[in-house]
């Protein structure tokens, strides 16, 4: 690890798995890189990678949800963050729902964000994407579960998450 990505250890990010609909397809993909970005209306932003499966849902939907993990569910991290949509069914043995948007909304989470994509932009590597929140609630007892180094370490360097390699491919 060089010394930027070492400092960039620093940052604390929550771990949620981002979901959306399309046409009957639904996927999902565990994510980091999450923050609020307004007050007023409330809007949400999420650093996607373009070769993600759910990207390519979540453009086509217009929307996705934020669904926050708690601390005993980092065994969905490795159903979530490790494979790609387009080969594993994620959805077989996690129940979910869903509100306005129609995105997958998991029953055991947290708390969720539903949200339409109000814009998205370039980032490196990355495409930003916001969305204005349609509906959110707590649906449990618990605290956030936040990215750990271990989990870190799976999802870099780049040859492992930014290229696809760890979906099999793009
Ligand atoms: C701890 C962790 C955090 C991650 N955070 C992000 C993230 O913020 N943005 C992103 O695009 N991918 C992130 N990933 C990688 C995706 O979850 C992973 O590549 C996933 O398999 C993509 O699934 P999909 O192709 O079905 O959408 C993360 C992976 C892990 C393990």
């Amino acid at each position: 690890m060089n010394v930027v990505q070492t400092v960039l250890w620093k940052l604390i990010n929550p771990i949620a798995i981002v979901t959306a609909r399309y046409a009957g397809n639904v996927s999902g993909f565990v994510a980091s890189w999450i923050t609020q970005v307004s007050f007023v209306p409330p809007l949400i932003m999420v650093a996607v990678n373009p070769l993600h499966y759910t990207y390519e849902l979540i453009i086509k939907s217009n929307a996705f949800t934020v669904n926050i993990l708690r601390t005993d569910q980092a065994e969905l991290v490795d159903v979530f963050g490790k494979s790609s949509g387009r080969k594993v069914a994620k959805f077989a043995s996690a129940a979910y729902d869903q509100r306005s948007t129609g995105s997958p909304i998991l029953k055991d989470c947290l708390a969720f964000i539903d949200c339409n994509v109000m814009w998205t932009k370039e980032a490196g590597d990355h495409v930003l994407v916001v969305g204005s929140v349609a509906s959110a609630a707590i649906t449990s007892a618990g605290e956030t579960l936040q990215e750990t180094r271990s989990m870190y370490a799976q999802r870099t360097p780049s040859e492992t998450r930014h290229r696809g390699i760890n979906d099999g491919g793009a």
